[in-house]
């Protein structure tokens, strides 16, 4: 009986089961109520105790290999069905997709624009290989000039070519080249990334976003970029948070200030966010100087323009208390998910 067990096995294994039919002669064969292997079984039952413990379990292996068999092949056969054939559940919902997220940074950027937007800005782009003249010089930014050195710049020299090229430091490179190319009135801004060479730590980066913004017409006066401004902070962060200018120094606007908010965590009692000021800095601004109008073929006689810059990572910090610059960088997954959806 032993061989003829292993004889089973070989023959079982050689089978093929291509379609239906084969796999319905296959279970009359051997695994159905008339089958060979029912019949081995009952041949089993009635052999002496000391034969059936040599039998038993080559017997069941045997079973357990055709039944296997018999179960693989109609699966495959069942999975190689036409759709039209197979029972459907229209009423199943459908498996839900896996949805993405905005990354906060653009997310932020946006909402900054569409901020502007409604007040009459329109977005400016140019390149983030710039040169000296747009990033420095037409911003009064003489050579040699320290304030060269607050700006820790990337410099590029293209094998073959003459000219040295470095990556902007920030996007007031565009606003000149709006200047040079539109008559006022100007209303721009200019979102997207610069570049400065530093160390990347959880409060610096060698690459971040700015929105910048700029706008030049006859008579526009300090007023507008501080009524331009509050709009702004009051949409953003909310009705109730106060601005204050400080006096600050930039080359390219006379005169030059920076802007802080009351602090969002605190409201103004003092915190550590805020280092117990109660106020904490949002943006530079101040007004355009003659000299830049002048480098950019506007007259500054007729003239005047106010400019402000933001960090849109500060921006995003604020709002969704970001701890660590990195963060925006680093594409975990676990933090992107945190922000809004993608409607
Ligand atoms: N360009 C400045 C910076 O990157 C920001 C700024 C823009 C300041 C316009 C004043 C006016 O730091």
């Amino acid at each position: 009986m032993q061989d003829q067990i292993a004889a089973l096995e070989q023959e079982i294994m050689a089978t093929t089961l291509a379609d239906a039919a084969a796999l319905e002669v296959y279970r009359r064969q051997y695994t159905g109520k008339n089958g060979i292997i029912a019949a081995l079984f009952e041949t089993f039952r009635a052999l002496p105790g000391p034969e059936k413990a040599a039998i038993g379990k080559p017997l069941n292996t045997l079973k357990q290999l055709a039944e296997q068999k018999e179960r693989e092949a109609r699966e495959s056969l069942a999975a190689r069905q036409p759709l039209k054939d197979q029972p459907a559940d229209l009423t199943l919902p459908a498996a839900p997709h896996a949805q993405g997220s905005r990354h906060p940074i653009y997310d932020v950027e946006r909402r900054i624009i569409a901020i502007f937007e409604r007040i009459g800005f329109t977005v400016a782009d140019g390149p983030e290989v710039e040169t000296d003249w747009h990033n420095f010089t037409a911003l009064n930014f003489d050579p040699g000039h320290p304030a060269r050195d607050m700006q820790d710049t990337f410099f590029l020299k293209p094998e073959g070519m003459d000219q040295e090229y470095l990556l902007r430091t920030h996007t007031s490179s565009v606003q000149v080249r709006v200047m040079e190319a539109q008559k006022p009135p100007i209303r721009i801004l200019s979102p997207g990334r610069v570049y400065r060479n530093e160390t990347v730590s959880a409060r610096a980066h060698c690459y971040f976003n700015q929105v910048e913004g700029l706008c030049v017409d006859k008579h526009i006066s300090l007023a507008d970029l501080r009524q331009t401004l509050d709009y702004f902070v009051k949409s953003i962060f909310g009705p109730q948070v106060r601005t204050r200018l400080r006096a600050s120094y930039f080359p390219f606007t006379e005169i030059s200030a920076e802007m802080d908010i009351s602090c969002l965590i605190c409201q103004g009692e003092g915190c550590t966010v805020c280092k117990h000021s109660g106020w904490v800095e949002i943006m530079g601004c101040g007004m355009v100087d003659p000299n830049v109008l002048a480098n950019c073929g506007i007259d500054p006689e007729v003239y005047s323009g106010f400019a402000f810059g933001m960090g849109v990572e500060r921006i995003a910090q604020l709002l969704y208390r970001v701890p660590d610059l990195r963060l925006y960088s680093q594409n975990d997954i676990r933090f992107l998910q945190q922000f809004a959806r993608i409607q």
